[in-house]
């Protein structure tokens, strides 16, 4: 049995912890492993090295994948340049006759909801595989969380603890934008757990005059600071998304910026002097928490476990107290939002946290 892996998508950290458990299990059955390069590209282009038990020793902290990844390379709809233009083919079929031509038996996919859709349309092309949720944004519906996101939001944290300092110093409003696509998990996290006085989230459109409201109630009870995280996805009431650039083919459209806007529509409301920080990327990496970790090594073995099984087009979900499987088109059908009824929200409600609403 030869087994390939990949990694699609983002990056997010325990990406390694899941490969290790990964080939550690599938050596354990007796299978030969191949790991492939940069996500789907390294099907398109047979870019694969084998993984040996070598090869993933000593890269459980690490944060990255030592596959490599994209999200610029889907061959349903790949990138291809023509005239100088980028235009977008499908490659697909191209890509089977590699997987065939490397002799693999079966494919391991660790992404996000883009990458995992992709895998489901190969599985409906024939090619058995299964799926291992990725993501920090926690958006894919039926598992309980995905690895990656402790991480994001223990990063998220720490940043709010030290911004406390700086913005009681200097009586400002420091406004912090987190990443998490459409889905306000980071924020929502993060804020709490870090004391956010605003939280803005795409599930709740926000109204500027709420937020400043907040901010002004907080200057009058003594308080001449706050804390606003804005999720990169929130937009205001009858409002926008806003984006970094327009969209490029083969691949999603950027969000950001969303904080430059909340400060300066805070400075101008409250008066108050405001900075921004943009957490970006420092969300994707460092070394993965111990939650991370461990989740990331019960899906990596998990997921060679259902290869063993034969339960192609399923998806290893974390279904407390175990991980089980689903199949990877439910997974993918809905995207995981906070819902308006969570207790989560209640919580954060009832200990004066204001949502812009
Ligand atoms: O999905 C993970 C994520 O980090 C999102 O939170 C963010 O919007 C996006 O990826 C950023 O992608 P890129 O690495 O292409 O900038």
């Amino acid at each position: 049995m030869r087994i390939g892996i990949l990694t699609g998508g983002g990056d997010c950290p325990a990406l390694n912890a899941v490969i290790r458990a990964a080939v550690k299990t599938s050596i354990g059955y007796g299978w030969e492993v191949l790991g492939i390069e940069e996500g789907f590209d390294g099907l398109v282009h047979c870019r694969t090295r084998p993984l040996t038990l070598a090869s993933v020793s000593g890269i459980l902290h690490l944060g990255g994948t030592i596959l490599g990844t994209t999200n610029a390379a889907n061959p349903f709809c790949y990138p291809v340049l023509e005239n100088g233009i980028k235009v977008e083919h499908d490659i697909s079929d191209q890509v089977i006759v590699n997987f065939r031509r490397l002799g693999l038996d079966a494919l391991i996919v660790i992404g996000g909801d883009g990458t995992l859709g992709i895998a489901q349309k190969f599985y409906e092309k024939g090619v058995p595989l299964v799926g291992i949720p990725k993501t920090i944004d926690n958006d894919i519906a039926i598992t309980v969380t995905t690895f990656g996101f402790d991480t994001a939001v223990n990063t998220g944290r720490d940043a709010l603890d030290k911004l406390h300092t700086t913005a009681e110093s200097h009586r400002r409003v420091l406004v912090v934008e987190v990443m998490g696509r459409h889905a306000g998990w980071i924020a929502l996290h993060s804020g709490i757990a870090g004391g956010a006085d605003v939280i803005l989230i795409p599930e709740i459109p926000y109204d500027l005059q709420k937020v400043a409201k907040a901010i002004i109630d907080r200057d009058n009870s003594g308080k001449h600071f706050s804390i606003v995280v804005v999720a990169e996805g929130a937009f205001p009431k009858g409002g926008t998304l806003t984006h970094l650039a327009p969209k490029e083919a083969g691949r999603e459209r950027r969000l950001g910026g969303v904080g430059e806007r909340v400060a300066a529509d805070i400075s101008e409301l409250t008066g108050k002097e405001a900075r921004v920080v943009v957490l970006g990327h420092l969300q994707r990496g460092g070394p993965p928490t111990t939650f991370d970790r461990v989740l990331g090594t019960r899906f990596g073995a998990g997921a060679a476990r259902l290869v063993r099984m034969g339960l192609f087009g399923q998806m290893i979900a974390l279904l407390p107290p175990d991980v089980g499987s689903v199949p990877i088109r439910d997974a993918i059908a809905t995207m995981k939002k906070v819902q308006l009824d969570n207790d989560i929200l209640e919580s954060a409600r009832n200990i004066g946290i204001s949502f812009g609403d």
